[in-house]
């Protein structure tokens, strides 16, 4: 654990939390404990870290020892509602950036946004709150990311890139240079994207075309 590294807590015991410790113990932080029940039920490994209840039970421990917290789900609206919740309470949710990752001194990371092994964020980008930049992802120079998105392992978004609020850019994706996605939109696995992508819609395949649009709060 480094000088003045308190010790952290993972919101979340799912494949995201797995990944998110062992983004943390490789870059030489101790995590305390991971809370909430992981839906991989019976078939995941055990934890090798204490495992909370829940997050009242994270939230508590957190703030008696001072502890770090990074939220560590992948579904965008619940992730991004812990952030905020936690921000709110003034605890300390800094960005975590994993050892193999290049990560910009000229770019911007929000609160809760993580950036797993192997992912690059270039200069002049910003990536707001409790954004995942999965592993091996690209987010090249002067792109934006809103806050609660994520970008897949292995997707790209080419410089100028700008992606909206609480967007899913699938594994593999590729967004072309300053082509904007929307809120809330999703992009298909392997997809290509060479023009804008309208909030909520949902796009798929090379080059990439609507399936379909989800209204705020809604299904397809
Ligand atoms: C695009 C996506 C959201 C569609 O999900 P869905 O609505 O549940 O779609 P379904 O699996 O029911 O498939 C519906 C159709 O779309 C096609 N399809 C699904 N995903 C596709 C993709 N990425 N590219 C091209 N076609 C795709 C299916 O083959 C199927 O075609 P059909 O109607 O001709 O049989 C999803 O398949 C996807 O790509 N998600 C991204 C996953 C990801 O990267 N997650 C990150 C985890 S860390």
């Amino acid at each position: 654990m480094g000088a003045g590294d308190p010790g952290w807590v993972v919101l979340g015991a799912g494949g995201h939390a797995r990944s998110v410790v062992d983004v943390l113990e490789r870059a030489g932080h101790a995590v305390v404990a991971v809370s909430g029940a992981d839906p991989t039920g019976d078939h995941g490994e055990p934890w090798h870290v204490d495992v909370l209840a829940d997050d009242r039970e994270a939230f508590e421990l957190i703030s008696a020892r001072g502890l770090r917290a990074v939220v560590a789900i992948g579904a965008n609206p619940a992730r991004t509602g812990l952030v905020h919740e936690l921000v709110a309470r003034g605890l300390s949710v800094p960005p975590v950036v994993a050892a193999t990752a290049t990560v910009s001194a000229r770019s911007v990371l929000g609160a809760g946004t993580v950036v797993l092994e192997h992912a690059h964020v270039g200069p002049s980008t910003r990536l707001g709150e409790a954004v995942i930049v999965n592993t091996g992802a690209v987010v090249e120079h002067d792109c934006r990311v809103g806050a609660g998105s994520h970008v897949a392992p292995g997707a790209v978004l080419l410089g100028g890139a700008a992606v909206g609020g609480g967007a899913l850019v699938g594994s593999g994706a590729r967004i072309l240079p300053r082509v904007t996605v929307g809120s809330g939109a999703t992009i298909g696995a392997g997809a290509v994207v060479t023009g804008h992508v309208a909030d909520g819609q949902t796009v798929v395949g090379v080059p990439a075309v609507t399936r379909g649009t989800r209204r705020p709060g809604g299904t397809l």
